[in-house]
């Protein structure tokens, strides 16, 4: 590793790569993307989507890696730090909180779902086959009737998570990615390929491209640009205290195209695999969280070697979300160690408690404590919402504003080393169109109130 990074771990340019790669694709793309799009009219969804990767995903991925290598520190210390060398308030600190707090948040009912992937994996395993949609939903309805069960899944996931923070070894990590995250494309390739023999490609085509303007509400186009930054991870300082261990020499704007890209085509694939099983077993696609967790376990019981393929398919996305959930804790952690000096693995177990806590929360307001709703929203879809559209979007929001018009352009023409020319069109979409398009979004929703 270069001499001239001296926070860095990333054994080479693959290794962050690999490990935000690692960040950004999980449940976002196998289990939200999917069941996002059908619950929010499909094709509408994804156009406003892959535009809002382009315009304010993409820009703002370059913006977050900047600051974090700029400021080599995690999240708090980081903008801190990039603020004064820029004669900005320390009040941007703040954005630092926002971030690692809400990650914390985003953990509570991500490692939740993380946890309905464990006990798949342990029901493919033992052999269970559901034969019919009808099977499948009360499977599926079983699991989330059970506090007990969902909180004992949930803890071994939390457990694994914090496990690989408190030993500090996030590095050991980018050797299993650069195996698996391949191989979970792989198998998602496969399952496409699946889909168009015996699933219903062609309707699944047109429900997720064929545009509808008419389907285009306030809810969907928020929705839309909330899954953008939950997909990418950004907004939250996790791509920030990762970038803070990149080296000088490493081009953070060829870096995050690939980042970007791959995260898409890891969405997109599932959604087409997934819509194409739903529509030809006859699921609705608007059935909400539980259609990946309904429609695939029914597509391994018909497939020939489908328990084998099942129980690898669950294990990737494991995986997948593992990377993920890992990249939520570390930035507190980060600061904690760095920051308070306390030892690593008392802040990542104590950290770890807290989410777990919230999380016993999240899990029985499923079942036990359903009757308990705010604005119409359980717990569960209450920290989704709060995180994903309001969060995320005002502190991506704060990100371009503090990039693109606050830091002198000497600092950020030093860290994003692009040709002139290609330097001042990320540079203006930055300063205007990744603003105005998350100002617009917002803009849009508050005057299209929903039906
Ligand atoms: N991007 C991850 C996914 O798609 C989730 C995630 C990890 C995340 N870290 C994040 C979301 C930080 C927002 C912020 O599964």
């Amino acid at each position: 590793m270069s001499a001239a990074a001296p926070r860095s771990i990333w054994s080479s340019r693959w290794a962050f790569i690999l490990v935000t790669v690692g960040s950004a694709v999980g449940l976002g793309n196998i289990w939200r993307f999917p069941y996002m799009t059908g619950a929010q009219g499909g094709s509408a969804f994804v156009l406003v989507y892959l535009l809002c990767v382009a315009l304010v995903g993409l820009p703002l991925l370059m913006a977050e890696i900047l600051i974090g290598r700029r400021g080599r520190g995690n999240p708090i210390s980081a903008m801190l730090k990039v603020s004064e060398e820029n004669g900005a308030s320390p009040w941007w600190g703040l954005l630092g909180w926002v971030g690692v707090l809400g990650a914390l948040l985003i953990l509570s009912y991500y490692s939740v779902v993380a946890g309905w992937i464990v006990d798949y994996i342990y029901q493919t395993v033992s052999g269970v086959k559901v034969m019919t949609p009808e099977a499948a939903k009360q499977h599926f309805d079983d699991l989330l009737a059970d506090p007990l069960q969902l909180i004992f899944w949930n803890t071994i996931f939390l457990a694994l998570t914090v496990g690989v923070v408190a030993r500090g070894v996030l590095s050991g990590i980018e050797r299993a990615s650069l195996l698996l995250m391949p191989a979970l494309f792989i198998i998602l390739l496969f399952l496409v390929f699946w889909g168009g023999m015996v699933g219903d490609m062609r309707a699944a085509w047109h429900f997720m491209f064929d545009f509808k303007p008419e389907l285009l509400t306030g809810q969907v186009v928020l929705s839309a640009m909330g899954h953008a930054f939950f997909s990418l991870s950004l907004g939250m300082g996790a791509i920030m205290a990762y970038g803070s261990y990149l080296d000088k020499h490493t081009s953070i704007a060829h870096n995050s195209f690939w980042i970007a890209l791959a995260d898409t085509l890891v969405g997109l694939l599932a959604g087409l695999a997934v819509f194409s099983f739903t529509f030809a077993h006859g699921l609705k696609a608007s059935s909400g969280p539980g259609l990946v967790f309904q429609t695939l376990p029914l597509v391994f019981a018909h497939m020939p070697g489908g328990q084998v393929v099942g129980a690898f398919f669950f294990l990737l996305v494991l995986f997948a979300a593992w990377t993920s959930a890992i990249s939520l804790v570390e930035p507190f952690v980060a600061w904690m160690t760095e920051r308070l000096g306390i030892h690593r693995a008392v802040a990542a177990w104590g950290t770890g408690l807290a989410v777990w806590l919230l999380g016993v929360a999240v899990c029985l307001s499923l079942n036990d404590w359903s009757g308990w709703k705010l604005f119409g929203l359980n717990l569960f879809d209450q920290l989704d919402y709060l995180t994903s559209r309001i969060f995320m979007p005002l502190s991506g929001l704060a990100i371009a504003v503090f990039v693109g018009w606050i830091m002198s352009r000497k600092n950020v023409r030093d860290e994003i080393t692009l040709p002139a020319a290609h330097f001042l069109i990320w540079w203006r979409i930055l300063r205007y169109v990744t603003i105005l398009a998350i100002v617009m979004v917002f803009v849009y929703r508050l005057t299209n109130p929903d039906p």
